[in-house]
């Protein structure tokens, strides 16, 4: 991927959004759009996915077939609002490795706090997709790609549902490497940290907590 930010304006994509948006979409119905539109958004991720090719046998004839070239990718959830768009990229992409960053923010600061790390072997020779459905201050994001290369990795990808200006900005002075798929650019953050327009708590909307 060659460009910092992508936004998918594909129709479904930004349909589904409005419906996860909108504050009268109940829980459940927010968990299952967030399922699908995490696959859609997974299909833009991988789209320049390297290929080889295996010689394998139709019921017709033999032929060289295109396969996915190197080792398993790595899906890595910044928990606990990652974890919504794990199933949704996993129906896609079953054999991914999956690991699991946790940070809190703190609320005064809104710096992350690491309380967990938990990642698959071999990063240096993966493409690892880091998932968190808001892309805010772009503490959290930068932190944890901070310990994704510290672990190894070299060739990281942040795909997220919802990015500020301000967390996009964080991450391309953090990580330029790093390319960004969204489903939407929101205008600005609040005093406390959250997107706007947004869809509020990303956590709390999935997993029905306040
Ligand atoms: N995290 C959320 O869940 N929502 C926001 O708007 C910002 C950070």
């Amino acid at each position: 991927m060659t460009d910092h930010l992508t936004i998918v304006t594909h129709p479904l994509v930004q349909h589904k959004l409005t419906l996860m948006r909108d504050k009268s979409t109940s829980t459940g119905e927010f968990r299952a759009l967030l399922r699908e539109i995490s696959a859609l958004l997974a299909y833009e991720v991988t789209r320049e996915l390297e290929l080889t090719t295996r010689a394998i046998e139709t019921p017709m004839q033999e032929m060289d077939a295109p396969v996915l070239k190197g080792k398993k990718l790595a899906l890595v959830s910044i928990l606990r609002a990652g974890n919504g768009l794990l199933d949704g990229v996993l129906e896609l992409i079953p054999s991914a490795r999956v690991g699991f960053v946790g940070l809190y923010r703190d609320e005064a600061t809104l710096k992350p706090v690491q309380y967990y790390c938990k990642l698959p072997e071999g990063l240096e020779d993966r493409l690892v997709i880091v998932v968190d459905p808001m892309l805010a201050t772009g503490n959290s994001s930068a932190a944890a790609v901070d310990l994704l290369k510290a672990a190894g990795a070299t060739n990281i990808r942040f795909m997220c549902l919802l990015a500020a200006p301000e967390g996009v900005a964080r991450m391309k002075e953090a990580h330029p490497d790093v390319p960004i798929v969204t489903a939407a650019l929101d205008k600005r953050l609040n005093d406390k940290g959250y997107i706007l327009p947004g869809l509020g708590d990303a956590g709390d909307r999935m997993f029905g907590t306040k």
